[in-house]
């Protein structure tokens, strides 16, 4: 507001300085015009009193006789302006005066006056105008000149304005010539003219002064509408909305808004096809990405397993680095862009090491970003994460042939956990719209919850398991609830479109809600949410990090000195959480059937299965351990021999450098899943083969095949077919493997996990400008309809933040 008059005085000054210059100047020179129109007035108002009184004055200067003249003078000088009267011989004396006639002025004075163009005489009584017009007539012969004495006499009776010689007329000669007799002399007065003057110049002042107030006035209006116009389209502009903030609504525009709205989105959908083969995703550029697409948001995820878990190890505490896919992913995410992130304390020393609010600084040593630990006790982790989390929805979206069992407790405790989680990260923003990333099927109800409080927050939900069909999910007794908790979030991500369509055929059967297949995007309840595939992936591992692995022949020598492996073994190896899911036992078949079928290998080729273990406290996992078990022990006592075990069950917790040193002494990698979302061993296994050698077997139902098409894909359920996969592995040529093996990691390389958070990240970014231009064209919108937002507007409502 200071700014605008600020703004304004700088231009209200110099205007008025400028009409005050305008008056000094204006003002004499409207004088001078005025005063010249006068003279011209009364010049010729003067020449036709004159005109008037030629014949009298001749008359009276030929018969010398000048009381009749001196009368009339005296009548016509009675007029307003014409101050007096006088004649004056050819010799320059007066004949006859007027009785207010000034006596200081002589006819040659007056002649002289007369001659100027302004006319004017200043007098001590004030200014006059002097006017000299000829008396022109023939002239006569006096008839007697009188004598002093007898013309002393008249004059005193005469008064003494009668100056003129007695002269006796006589008849003039019939030859004359008409000559100038006199003059007569007309003395206007000029105050008048004075007034008129100064009222002139006093409207002239009022007349600037008013105008200067009125474009005074016009400036400040029009500066204050266009400079909150400016500031609302800067700020419009800063806010990402563009330049549609000045739209007045004008009622032509609204059959417009409509077809605005759709080629919006037709935009947006071509931009995102347009996002084919593109530059490396770095830790960098999403950094970048998130500080200018998303000014720099606080970024807080949400998932129950942490990404470090605190443990009291033998000699004190010790960090540990869960067999997650979850963490794999989103750890270096988080490392690229700080925040927070809150999950599930489950580390025995995880109390141990948090400031008194629950956070703990990590990667320990680095510090990018808080882990805020939650809390919970024995039955909510019963009840939420064993029950309805894996008892429940891991079955429901698995095709795993396990049966979900659903319990009313379950829920309940699930229901208060997802509120426990979504107050947290309440309490975690430090802004209205956070971004929010909400991790896995553990916190369906989570996205809702945090849109109540934070309506504005950008809500990012990642579901990493498979989503089923409709059928399949409807047998939950929350299916609503489930769907519409996930609808809460502004973007939804599944790996496959496969995965989107279930999703939203999901929503289509059990929900009243507007899907539009062609935007991928579902509208419920006055919110709308893109559904979309993004393929989750792991951080491509820096040139530094792999010159540290060290090279593959001494992996290779490390590993096999520790297992006891012959030089000339072929090792597969599986690595995997001890998951019914993850075809561990179907794989068992395959090898079994590879020696059964291929004996010459027997002795030769050796499968170790990495199995960290999981979930043990459930029936359905402790029974499946058992039988993994069982089934191994069963397959060495056919085929091992002294000095040869052909399966190696490692059913313990290996770390990450564990994992990649097994990866690259291994000639194949058996990825199995009976159903995953993606499967990010498989990418692991590629990422660590910087030699291109080694073979990776993957399953038809991973998401992960869809990508890694140069993977040997098998259906793990026909055990024929994935024993004959391993046999191929086993004796692929070295040059197919290179050639396998160099596409799968520049796949893996392009499509790594800083493109996955990415295009998340510039998807919601976008999001938040739709809504933004969206919201502005809609309220274009219903101020010309007039009327309250029909039902298809709402179903086209964003979360505006
Ligand atoms: O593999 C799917 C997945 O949901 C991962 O995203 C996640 O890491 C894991 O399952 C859950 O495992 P846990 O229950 O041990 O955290």
């Amino acid at each position: 507001m200071f700014k605008t008059l600020r703004l304004q005085l700088r231009f209200l000054l110099p205007l008025a300085i400028t009409l005050v210059a305008a008056a000094y100047l204006a003002v004499p020179l409207l004088d001078q015009v005025t005063l010249r129109w006068f003279a011209r007035d009364l010049n010729s108002r003067g020449q036709l009193v004159a005109g008037t009184l030629s014949d009298n004055a001749a008359d009276a200067i030929s018969s010398g006789r000048y009381e009749r003249l001196r009368a009339t003078m005296e009548r016509v000088a009675q007029d307003e302006r014409l101050f007096a009267m006088g004649l004056c011989s050819p010799d320059r004396r007066w004949l006859v005066r007027t009785s207010g006639f000034p006596r200081e002025l002589s006819c040659q004075q007056a002649e002289t006056v007369a001659a100027q163009p302004e006319h004017r005489l200043d007098l001590a009584g004030g200014p006059v105008h002097l006017g000299v017009h000829p008396v022109i007539g023939t002239p006569v012969q006096p008839l007697v000149a009188q004598t002093p004495s007898s013309a002393a006499s008249s004059a005193a009776q005469a008064s003494s304005l009668f100056v003129g010689p007695l002269i006796e007329p006589r008849a003039a000669p019939s030859d004359a010539q008409p000559v100038q007799l006199g003059e007569l002399v007309l003395v206007h007065d000029l105050s008048f003219m004075e007034r008129r003057s100064q009222d002139t110049r006093r409207y002239l002042i009022v007349f600037l002064a008013v105008l200067g107030f009125v474009i005074a006035v016009i400036t400040m209006v029009v500066a204050q509408l266009s400079w909150r116009g400016w500031v609302n389209g800067v700020r419009a502009i800063l806010r990402g909305e563009g330049l549609l903030t000045p739209m007045v609504p004008a009622p032509e525009l609204a059959p417009f808004a409509e077809e605005m709205q759709q080629r919006l989105r037709d935009l947006e959908d071509e931009y995102r096809r347009l996002q084919g083969p593109e530059s490396e995703w770095t830790a960098e550029r999403l950094r970048a990405l998130l500080h200018s697409q998303l000014s720099g948001d606080q970024v807080i995820v949400v998932s129950n397993r942490e990404p470090y878990i605190h443990e009291h190890g033998e000699n004190g505490v010790v960090v540990r680095r869960p067999a997650s896919g979850l963490v794999t992913a989103v750890e270096p995410v988080m490392r690229a862009c700080s925040g927070t992130w809150i999950a599930h304390g489950s580390g025995s020393a995880d109390r141990e090491v948090v400031d008194a609010q629950d956070r703990v600084a990590v990667p320990p040593g680095h510090d990018d970003y808080y882990l805020r630990r939650i809390w919970l006790s024995a039955e909510e982790e019963r009840g939420y994460y064993f029950g309805f989390a894996n008892e429940g929805l891991w079955p429901l979206c698995h095709v795993a042939h396990v049966r979900p069992i659903f319990r009313e407790n379950d829920w309940e405790t699930y229901k208060a956990v997802n509120q426990r989680f979504a107050d947290a990260v309440v309490a975690e923003a430090r802004s209205e719209d956070p971004v929010v990333l909400v991790q896995d099927y553990h916190f369906a109800l989570l996205p809702a919850m945090v849109r109540e409080k934070l309506p504005q927050a950008t809500i990012l939900t990642f579901w990493h398991i498979p989503w089923p069909n409709p059928e399949s999910f409807g047998i939950c007794p929350w299916r609503k609830e489930l769907l519409q908790g996930l609808l809460g979030s502004t973007i939804l991500g599944f790996h496959t479109r496969f995965h989107c369509r279930n999703f939203m055929e999901t929503v289509d059967r059990y929900l009243e809600a507007r899907i539009e297949q062609e935007h991928s995007t579902i509208s419920f309840q006055d919110k709308e949410t893109l559904v979309e595939a993004y393929p989750i992936s792991i951080e491509w591992p820096a040139p530094a990090t792999v010159a540290g692995w060290g090279p593959v022949v001494d992996c290779r020598q490390r590993v096999f000195a520790r297992l006891g492996l012959a030089e000339d073994t072929c090792l597969a190896v599986g690595v995997d959480r001890f998951d019914y899911t993850k075809g561990i036992l179907e794989r068992l078949n395959a090898v079994e059937r590879l020696l059964e079928k291929h004996p010459e290998w027997v002795g030769r080729f050796v499968f170790v299965q990495v199995a960290a273990p999981t979930r043990s406290s459930l029936e359905e996992y402790r029974s499946f351990q058992d039988r993994i078990e069982r089934m191994s022990q069963r397959i060495n006592e056919r085929f091992g021999r002294p000095g040869y075990q052909p399966v190696h069950l490692l059913a313990q917790h290996h770390e990450p450098e564990q994992v990649n040193e097994l990866f690259r002494a291994a000639n194949i990698c058996v990825v199995t899943s009976l159903h995953d979302g993606m499967n990010l061993v498989s990418k692991e296994f590629v990422a660590a083969r910087d030699d291109e050698q080694g073979v990776l077997l993957l399953s038809r139902f991973a998401g992960a095949a869809r990508e890694l098409t140069e993977a040997l894909i098998v259906n793990p359920y026909h055990v024929e077919e994935t024993a004959d996969a391993l046999y191929q592995a086993a004796t692929m040529p070295s040059a197919e493997q290179r050639e396998r093996m160099a596409s799968l990691r520049s796949t893996v390389h392009e499509f790594n996990v800083y493109r996955w958070a990415g295009h998340m990240l510039s998807d919601a970014a976008r999001w938040r400008l739709r809504a933004r231009v969206e919201a502005r064209v809609r309220r274009l919108q219903q101020s010309t309809d007039g009327i309250k937002p029909h039902s298809k507007a709402a179903h086209t409502t964003r979360d505006a933040p």
